[in-house]
Parts: C-alpha cells; structure tokens; sequence
C-alpha cells in the first residue's frame, strides 16, 4: 500500500488574494474559446443529455469508480463523469447503462452545459487536484476564472477533499457568490466513495466535506 502524504503549503490561512480574484471573476463571464475536442465529445453526448430529467455530474471523475457508485444510488439520473486524463477512463469498471464517461476539458464542459440551458441535479467535485503552491490559485476551482459558470450550473453540489484550506477558500469564494448555505464538515469514509477518497483514509487523513444547495443562491 503506498502512503500518499497531504499537500503541503506555504499558505497559513485562506490565499491574501483570494477575494480580489473571485470577485473579478464574478464580475465577468470567461471567453476563452471552447477546445475543439471537448465541444465534439459534448455534441456526441447532447441529445442524452437534453433528455435526461435529472443530471448527476461526477467532476474529475478519474476511473469513473465513484461514477458507477453513483449511478447505481440514482437509477433514474443520467450520471456524467468527465475526466482529461484517457488513461484514467479507460480503467473504468462494468458501468450501468445510466452512465457516460466524457473525456474532456472540466472548464469547458461546464460552460457548454450552461451555454446548452443544463442544469445538475447533484455536482461531485471529488478530491480535485489540489494546486498548493500560492502561485497556483487560480488554478483551484473556486478562484479560476469559470467558477460563475460552475456555480450557474446549479443543484446540490458536493467538494471532497483531503486539503482543507481548498475547501474553505471554496466556502469563501460561494460567499463572495452571495451563498451563505455551504456546510463543512470533516468526515471519515466508510466505504470510500472514490479511489483517492479510499487512498486518502488508508493514509489516515482527516478528510473534508463542503455540500451547498446552489439554487440557494441570492
Ligand atoms: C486527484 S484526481 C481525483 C479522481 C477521482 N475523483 C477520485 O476521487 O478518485 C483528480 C482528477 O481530476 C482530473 N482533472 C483535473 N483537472 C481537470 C480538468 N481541468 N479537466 C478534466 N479533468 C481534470 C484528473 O485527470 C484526475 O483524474
């Protein structure tokens, strides 16, 4: 079993730059054109997507393990995993037929979601990359310039992670957004829910949950 160590920061509290930069974003909608690859693996996946009554989105999904879980927890949901990585997909398990695997860019995704009116019933955004380093805020979910979009997309959304200060600075930056309703909590995992959810536990870190209703939003 290999032990995987927390991320490590220089950071002591939440980023100093962390409200200038969400509120810019706030302010503006990202144009960065769209990549061609992941436009064509969303107008593949488009009309099951326009059909489907409830839409669960599993966010860097990786082998698409939490996907499957959760596919069978929500039968009556068409449930997306989206990952970059090709060689993550491709060891994906037997998955039920009310999934589909998309390997795609996450950013423009959701902006095509948004951009085609779709909205998520529940969002899994499970132990995102992390980006410790200060200079990689804008990297992080919450401080990179589709966070609007990703909050435009709606439902029930759930971050999982391993490092907590990318969860508070994503409660800080849902505030920023006008939402006050996100709960935190530290959690252990029973039945781990994910690959990095299970290597996490086994390596004994304390694990963090930020869940928010986003049509809560003011
Ligand atoms: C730390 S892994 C977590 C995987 C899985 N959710 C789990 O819990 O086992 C992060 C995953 O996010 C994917 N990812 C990171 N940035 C991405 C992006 N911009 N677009 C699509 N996938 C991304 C990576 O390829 C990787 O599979």
């Amino acid at each position: 079993m290999h032990f995987s160590s927390l991320p490590s920061t220089s950071q002591t509290g939440l980023h100093p730059r962390l409200d200038e930069v969400v509120r810019r974003h706030l302010d503006s909608r990202w144009r960065q054109p769209i990549r061609a690859h992941t436009r064509q693996a969303f107008e593949v996946i488009r009309d099951r997507l326009e059909r489907a009554e409830r839409l669960v989105l599993d966010s860097g999904c990786g082998t698409g393990e939490s996907t499957a879980g959760l596919a069978r927890r929500h039968p009556d949901a068409l449930v997306v995993g989206i990952d970059q990585s090709a060689a993550r997909l491709v060891r994906a398990p037997e998955l039920p037929d009310n999934v589909v695997l998309v390997r795609a860019e996450l950013a423009d995704f959701w902006r095509l979601l948004v951009g085609a009116g779709l909205k998520s019933t529940l969002h899994y955004l499970l132990y995102p990359n992390p980006w410790p380093k200060p200079d990689h805020l804008k990297r992080r979910w919450h401080a990179h310039p589709v966070f609007p979009d990703l909050l435009e997309l709606g439902g029930q959304l759930e971050l999982r992670s391993n490092f907590e200060l990318y969860v508070r600075e994503f409660e800080r930056g849902l505030n920023l957004a006008g939402n006050v309703d996100a709960k935190v909590v530290s959690f252990s995992a029973g039945e781990p829910i994910s690959p990095f959810e299970r290597k996490y536990s086994a390596s004994g870190h304390r694990l963090w949950k930020l869940t928010v209703n986003l049509e809560a939003q003011t």
